[in-house]
């Protein structure tokens, strides 16, 4: 486990980041959804299949996994961050198959070979130390058992989030998205994964690639759902003058025009791997 103060920071981060997930999950939940498809596909999750959600944040794609496992399966939705948990625990209730825990990926309080399926969208490559989070997902699950996770492709894929990277970079407010982890590009070489899960122990590891479109009403409605999602860049943007701010929203509008669509709207595209692998 990394250091309880580390660890400690970034969950404060996301638990400030909940209110802004919740105030956009319909949006975001509809934009990746071809992700939670393939996941879940992928997972071959079938009614009865015992399932654990990693990282859920606010469990869109633990609920569609709960719809196949049936009345006589189970779902459990986890999730460091306490807020989002709050959140979750709202959202599921009265679902008989769910059951909702606090947990740290890279510690899993649940008996070895317990469980037939772990699923995770956007989560291990954002952790200190995803090689205990991979071991601790290998040791939970049972003999014929599948992880099924998602870690963004590179930064040029994802100008949904990309686009502003080099405007804050040069304020000095984000840093090089290819620096090694964790953060949310740092599993983009798709190399690393394999190696990571074939470090682990796993078999037959795949990786694909699952594309989706990032749309919104105006450039307002997209930076809004930048500062709802991002636990550090709200506060980023909270710290420099707002004559500051004024400047970067100007060049942040040049940025995006490749993406305008004539009506005023923005359509980014956006690029996720989506990997699996075997017990
Ligand atoms: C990018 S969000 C993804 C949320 C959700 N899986 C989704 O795709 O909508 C990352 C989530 O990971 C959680 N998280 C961060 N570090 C964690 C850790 N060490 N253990 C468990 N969850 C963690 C955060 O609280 C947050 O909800």
């Amino acid at each position: 486990m990394p250091p309880q103060d580390e660890r400690a920071a970034l969950v404060k981060g996301w638990n400030r980041a909940a209110e802004g997930w919740a105030r956009q999950q319909l949006a975001f939940d509809s934009i990746t959804a071809p992700v939670t498809s393939r996941l879940v596909e992928l997972a071959q999750i079938a009614p009865g299949s015992r399932v654990l959600e990693l990282a859920s944040g606010l469990g869109d794609t633990g609920l569609v996994a709960a719809a196949k496992v049936g009345p006589n399966g189970s779902v459990i939705l986890s999730d460091a961050a306490p807020k989002m948990l709050e959140r979750l625990r709202e959202r599921t209730k009265g679902a008989d198959n769910i059951e909702v825990r606090e947990l740290f990926m890279e510690g899993l309080r649940f008996d070895t070979a317990s469980v037939d399926r772990v699923l995770c969208r956007w989560g291990y490559m954002l952790l200190l130390d995803p090689a205990s989070a991979l071991q601790e997902t290998r040791r939970v699950l049972a003999p014929g058992g599948r992880v099924a996770f998602a870690a963004w492709t590179g930064h040029d894929d994802n100008p949904w989030t990309g686009a502003t990277l080099s405007a804050l970079r040069d304020r000095g407010l984000a840093a090089d998205p290819t620096r090694p982890g964790p953060h949310m590009f740092a599993w983009a070489d798709p190399a690393r994964i394999v190696e990571a899960l074939e470090n682990t122990g796993f078999f037959d590891p795949a990786v694909e690639q699952v594309d989706m479109a990032f749309t919104y009403g105006s450039f307002d409605d997209w930076w809004d759902a930048r500062l709802d999602l991002s636990p550090d860049f709200a506060k980023q943007i909270a710290s420099i003058s707002p004559e500051e701010r004024d400047e970067l929203t100007e060049e942040l509008e040049r940025e995006v025009r490749p993406w305008q669509q004539a009506d005023g709207s923005l359509r980014f595209p956006g690029r996720t791997h989506v990997a699996t692998a075997d017990v």
